[in-house]
């Protein structure tokens, strides 16, 4: 190798763990809400469909999910929770209430997708449900209820009203919401009045039988210190989760978000720097909590999270339908390695949405479906769920664009329980490759296999009439000689490395 060569090389050590860390499998969960084509057309498209389905539910999309396995999915909302009133979802579909999704495109909504259907797709993906309760318009009563026709076993009026709507047997329900941006559509209230009314709303949501709930509080929204700092004085002693929700919005500006394909090197570059922004903000919000819950028994649970652009033209802008590409890989590839490194104080991260609708897996049209490079690096990510978290040294060069800057690397390593280690790559920038030597001695392993996502377009993407134009491939370079491990990244690119 010449000295020019070992210059531009950017070395990294993967060291052993001396404080054990999980990356919680949940840190890979998702949003799923009545908006848009999310729930009907996304998900549910009812028994009587010509689109291939079972009990209701696409099956290429119970395919795509099971093979990406979500852990845990958050539903029914968002601001539509807290307008929702779940006994309007409940019995036979032709005596549920009909009403006006006021938040998003003023469509009808029929209530059949509701409690039933919701908890049993979360059985046929194998995920763990996650359900907002209705702080901003329902009453205290209504959420009581909800809770108990979901997880009482035995006699009880919402019990037998469950029976009676053909679930003999209570769910299993971990992960309750009370309330959604409480400090927006959720009912604009101050913290001090939203913590007070957390306090009343999470005394009815009991744990009945052997069921445990693990409550979750609204949080901030970005970066409003102070909501954190009140909810925490006020109700930490309450709550086992609260909330932070930010979007990646590439020029910063609601009216003109950026379009999310045919854009310049400068969106990209920006819509990375706002993206990296999510270490501050965990950073900043952590340090909060620690003061009030220094054992870190709360978990942050940012439970809305990816890229929010302009709606796809002459689509419905309430519906958020936007296309997704390389950028939102790096994008989900950068939130996911942010998460592992704070996964002491994170618990739990929900990608917005599922399907359909912002930063979506998986968009549909009719019968077709296609999977977004954000599913693949989700589905090339998995292999860190419930691992253990391996530390790393390095020193990212800087990726300059005018006078700003930040790393060109974004990396993180775990080792799973079969004694794999796996490392994921991020090259951020959009035209210089990244050499690396990582050092790896010391980890008893001795191939290394990879696969990578990328593509000469930064705005590369899937879509109906070309399904496969970005998919991951082989890795191809990997040379491991005397404990280093030697990898080239082309630019604009995420990659994953298994190391047996
Ligand atoms: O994900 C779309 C919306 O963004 C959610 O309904 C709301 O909680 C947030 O403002």
């Amino acid at each position: 190798m010449t000295a020019s060569q070992s210059s531009k090389t950017t070395a990294v050590t993967i060291r052993k763990s001396d404080r054990p860390v999980t990356i919680s499998r949940h840190l890979y969960g998702h949003f799923s809400e009545h908006l848009g084509r999310c729930i009907y057309e996304g998900i549910w498209v009812g028994k009587d469909s010509l689109i291939p389905n079972t009990e209701g539910y696409r099956d290429d999309v119970l395919e795509a999910l099971k093979q990406v396995q979500v852990p845990v999915l958050r539903w029914p909302g968002g601001c539509f929770a807290d307008e929702y009133h779940w006994m309007d979802g409940i019995g036979p579909y032709e005596k549920r209430a009909r009403m006006v999704n006021s938040h998003w495109g003023g469509v009808e909504e029929n209530n059949h997708f509701g409690t039933h259907e919701f908890l049993r797709f979360c059985e046929l993906i194998g995920a763990e449900p996650y359900i907002s309760g209705n702080v901003g318009s329902g009453t205290v009563q209504e959420m009581q209820q909800w809770v108990e026709y979901m997880t009482l076993d035995g006699e009880s009026p919402m019990a037998n009203l469950r029976k009676q709507n053909g679930q003999e047997k209570p769910w299993k329900l971990t992960y309750f919401g009370v309330g959604n941006e409480n400090w927006g559509c959720g009912g604009n209230m101050r913290p001090e009045y939203y913590a007070d009314e957390y306090r009343r709303y999470g005394t009815y949501v009991r744990n009945y039988s052997d069921n445990r709930i693990y409550k979750i509080a609204c949080g901030p929204n970005v970066d409003d210190y102070r909501w954190t700092e009140v909810l925490m004085r006020e109700a930490a002693g309450h709550m086992q989760g609260l909330s932070l929700h930010y979007y990646t919005v590439p020029t910063g500006i609601w009216d003109n978000k950026g379009d999310a394909t045919g854009f310049g090197t400068e969106e990209w570059y920006e819509t990375l720097r706002r993206t990296l922004y999510m270490d501050e903000l965990i950073t900043k919000h952590t340090a909060i909590m620690d003061k009030y819950d220094p054992q870190k028994r709360v978990g942050l649970i940012i439970d809305e999270w990816g890229t929010w652009y302009n709606v796809e033209p002459g689509t419905n802008p309430g519906f958020l339908y936007q296309q997704n590409s390389l950028r939102d890989a790096l994008v989900a590839g950068i939130n996911l390695n942010l998460f592992h490194k704070h996964a002491d104080r994170v618990h739990m991260a929900n990608i917005a949405q599922m399907i359909n609708v912002l930063q979506a897996l998986i968009l549909t049209e009719g019968e077709k479906m296609i999977l977004t490079p954000t599913y693949h690096v989700f589905n090339m990510y998995k292999v860190h769920q419930d691992a253990e978290l391996l530390p790393l040294e390095f020193e990212s060069p800087s990726y300059a664009y005018g006078a700003a800057r930040i790393p060109q690397l974004s990396a993180s390593a775990s080792r799973d329980k079969q004694g794999r280690v796996h490392l994921s790559l991020c090259n951020l920038h959009h035209e210089e490759e990244l050499r690396l030597a990582v050092d790896i001695s010391g980890l008893n392993v001795s191939i290394g296999t990879g696969t990578i996502l990328n593509d000469p377009k930064l705005d590369a993407h899937n879509d109906f009439s070309n399904p496969e134009a970005i998919l991951p491939v082989k890795l191809e370079g990997i040379v491991m000689e005397e404990g280093i491990l030697r990898v080239t990244l082309p630019a604009a690119s995420v990659a994953v490395i298994e190391l047996v």
